[in-house]
C-alpha cells in the first residue's frame, strides 16, 4: 500500500499546525492527528445559515451559464430545501470565511462546485440518504489551499515548478484537514479533497491512482467546468461554455474521466433538461480556447519538486 508524504506543513485557517512537512500519511499518523484534534472537531453548524453563504449561493447560480443549468426551479427548490438542514463542522465553515476574505475566487468556486455536484449527483443518487452522504463532501474539495501561500494562488505570471509544487500540496493538505474536521480519514469529504486531481488512466496527482469513484469524478467534472468558465489569475479570459464542455469531453475521450457525470452536465446545459442517459455528447470540436493561457506552462530554469511524493 502506498502512502503520501507531505513536503509542506498542514495547518488550519487559524494557523494551528496539524502535521509538519515530512509526515507520512499512514493510517496510524492520521489516527493520531485525528485523536489530537478531537476536542476542536465536535461542533457543527448549518451551512446555509452561516454568514452570507445561502445568499451567495443563490446569486452564483443565477448568473450565466449557471442560470440555465439551475433553471428547473422545482428540482432546484427541492435541493435547496434539503441543503437547508445540512450541517458541516464549524472548522469547515471557518475555512470558507477565510477564503471569502482572502481569496474570493476560491470561495465562489467552492460554493459553485458544491452546488453543481449536488445537483448532478441527484441524477444517479435518487435515494435521499445516499445523496446526503455524497453531499457531505461539501464545499471543501480545495480547502487545502489554506496551506498554499496566497500570492501563489493569485500569481498572474508564469509559475516555477517549485511554486506549482506548493500549489499541488493542497490535495494532501485538504485530506489531512478534513480527516481532522470529520474525525475520520475515510470520510467522503477527505477522499474527495485528496483525489480530485486524480484521473482514470493514472495520470493524475497526488498518488497517480487509477480513479474509479463516481463520487469523486462528479466533483472533478464540476471542478474543471467551473475553472474553465471562470477568469483565473493564469488565464484572464474564461473559456466560453461550449469550448469548456468540449475540453471536458476531450478528457473523457482520452479515458481520463468517465462519461456519466459529463453526460449529466451536458443534459443540464440543455434547455429541455433531457434524461442524462438519453444524452449523446457531441465529440465535434468547434470551440476556440481563450488566448494567454499560462496553465501548465512553467518559468524557465526552475526544477523544483512537486510538493508531494508517493512512497511505498
Ligand atoms: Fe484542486
Ligand atoms: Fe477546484
Amino acid at each position: 500500500m502506498a502512502f503520501l508524504k507531505l513536503n509542506f506543513p498542514v495547518h488550519t485557517a487559524d494557523n494551528r499546525l496539524l502535521l509538519p512537512a515530512g509526515a507520512i500519511l499512514s493510517n496510524s499518523t492520521l489516527t493520531q492527528v485525528i485523536a489530537a484534534n478531537k476536542a476542536t472537531s465536535q461542533q457543527t453548524c448549518r451551512l446555509l445559515k452561516h454568514a452570507t453563504i445561502k445568499r451567495d449561493l443563490l446569486d452564483l447560480i443565477s448568473s450565466p451559464p449557471y442560470d440555465l443549468i439551475f433553471s428547473d426551479k422545482t428540482k432546484v427548490t427541492r435541493i435547496i430545501n434539503m441543503l437547508d438542514n445540512f450541517q458541516l463542522p464549524m472548522q469547515v465553515l471557518e475555512s470558507l470565511d477565510y477564503f471569502k476574505s482572502a481569496n474570493y475566487y476560491t470561495y465562489c468556486h467552492l460554493i459553485k462546485v458544491f452546488t453543481l455536484s449536488a445537483l448532478i449527483a441527484r441524477d444517479f443518487l435518487p435515494d435521499d440518504r445516499e445523496w446526503a452522504k455524497f453531499v457531505s463532501t461539501g464545499p471543501t474539495h480545495d480547502i487545502g489551499k489554506i496551506c498554499v501561500p496566497m500570492h501563489l494562488l493569485k500569481k498572474e505570471t508564469l509559475l516555477t515548478r517549485a511554486e506549482r509544487g506548493k500549489i499541488d500540496h493542497h490535495m494532501a493538505a485538504g485530506y489531512v484537514m478534513l480527516s481532522c474536521f470529520y474525525g475520520d480519514h475515510r470520510h467522503p469529504a477527505a477522499i474527495v479533497a485528496r483525489d480530485h486531481h486524480e484521473r482514470r488512466d493514472g495520470s493524475g496527482m497526488p498518488a497517480g491512482i487509477k480513479l474509479r469513484r463516481l463520487m469523486v469524478e462528479t466533483v472533478i467534472v464540476c471542478d474543471i467546468y467551473d475553472a474553465l468558465i471562470s477568469s483565473r489569475s493564469y488565464r484572464p479570459d474564461p473559456y466560453d461554455n461550449r469550448t469548456a464542455l468540449e475540453e471536458i469531453t476531450r478528457l473523457a475521450e482520452m479515458k481520463k474521466i468517465g462519461w456519466k457525470a459529463l453526460r449529466s452536465l451536458v443534459a443540464l446545459n440543455r434547455k429541455a433538461k433531457p434524461e442524462p442517459r438519453q444524452v449523446t455528447v457531441s465529440i465535434e470540436k468547434r470551440g476556440s480556447p481563450p488566448e494567454h493561457n499560462n496553465y501548465g506552462v512553467f518559468a524557465n530554469g526552475e526544477n523544483g519538486d512537486m510538493g508531494l511524493k508517493k512512497i511505498s
